[in-house]
């Protein structure tokens, strides 16, 4: 028998853990073959509300779940980690300014860099939901130095599931049959999800729609407020979908993108496409051997260019804001 991979998940007791955990318990985020043994971090006053959950995990009886710890301490939850789902953040409050968001993330983001860094798995993945979730990745990436740059990622594989949606329903195609969709720059609503490289069943996607108007008045902004619409809509943020974006995104680089396909994952750039280097952007990816590479010679016109570098503009300020905050 397979020895369990050590999944920590902060934020565990909240919405979105709450759809996630037992999707990982049921071995949907690594493979149906391989156990697991869940980490549990939240803070003090929610830690009785994460062992509510977990007397619900046992009783779910999943055979891959070999057990579950509840902590308040990151260096505990990340000792011996594989994979951590940084899923726990500080939401922006009213009247609050994005310099405050920023350390107040900093906050949660640096100690748990730190504590990843000296305590996490030799092969330790990073996926970061919490928001602003592009640069608390970097926060919590620069505090780990020890860990190679290219194990912290950010979650924009919701944004390029919402886009394969609303691709499908104009192009009255299923879902399964659109390739190559990519998400650019940061999950915010200055992200661009770009149909220009996309593929319905192996034909140009934009071609095939042929409708610039929709992709700039309908589509683009769709994608980029669905969040705010499912908050109207449900009275609550989307915490299911995020959730199953979350284990696409974590199944995707652990076990690879299909032949002749590739995802949306934010990571760290390497200059590819113009964006600095370092910061932590969405790009098109594609995953083999549990290793992300860049996908590299994509033509980008420029209605593409402007767009792109709106939202990178977007990334650096942040940076630069955490920067002079003396988080990174
Ligand atoms: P929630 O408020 O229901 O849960 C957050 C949980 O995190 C709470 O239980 C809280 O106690 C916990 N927490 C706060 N600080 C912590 C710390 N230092 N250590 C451990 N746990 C801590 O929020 P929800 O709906 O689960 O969303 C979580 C985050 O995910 C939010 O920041 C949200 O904006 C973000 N999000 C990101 C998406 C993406 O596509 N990247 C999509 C949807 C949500």
């Amino acid at each position: 028998t397979r020895t369990p991979v050590n999944v920590t998940v902060t934020g565990a007791a909240g919405q979105i853990g709450y759809a996630l955990l037992f999707r990982i318990a049921s071995g949907q985020l690594l493979g149906a073959d391989v156990p697991v043994r869940l980490k549990l971090l939240e803070i003090p006053q929610a830690v009785k509300a994460a062992e509510g959950t977990a007397m619900e995990l046992e009783d779910a009886a999943f055979p891959l779940l070999t057990g579950i710890d509840i902590y308040d301490d990151p260096n505990a939850a990340f000792d011996g980690a594989n994979v951590a789902l940084l899923v726990g953040a500080r939401p922006r409050t009213k009247g609050m300014e994005r310099g405050d968001l920023l350390e107040a993330n900093g906050g949660i983001f640096k100690p748990q860099g730190q504590a990843i860094n000296a305590h996490a798995a030799d092969d330790v993945k990073v996926l970061v939901v919490g928001n602003p979730a592009n640069t608390n990745a970097l926060i919590a990436q620069r505090n780990a130095p020890d860990v190679p740059a290219e194990r912290f990622t950010a979650m924009t594989r919701l944004d390029h599931n919402r886009a394969l949606a609303q691709l499908a329903k104009k192009a009255g195609v299923s879902v399964a049959d659109i390739k190559k969709m990519t998400i650019w720059g940061n999950h915010s609503a200055t992200q661009y999800p770009d149909i220009f490289h996309a593929e319905i069943a192996g034909k140009n996607a934009f071609e095939t729609v042929n409708d610039r108007a929709w992709v700039e008045n309908d589509f683009i902004p769709t994608v980029a407020k669905r969040g705010a619409a499912i908050i109207e809509a449900r009275g609550a943020s989307s915490a299911a979908s995020a959730a199953s974006a979350a284990i696409d995104h974590v199944y995707t680089w652990v076990n690879g993108t299909p032949e002749g396909d590739w995802t949306s994952m934010a990571v760290p750039s390497d200059g590819s496409y113009g964006v600095p280097e370092g910061l932590i952007s969405s790009f098109p990816v594609t995953c083999k051997d549990g290793r992300w590479e860049i996908v590299q010679g994509l033509e980008i016109d420029d209605f593409s260019r402007a767009r792109i570098d709106a939202s990178v503009k977007e990334l650096a300020d942040e940076r630069d804001a955490v920067r002079k905050l003396g988080l990174i």
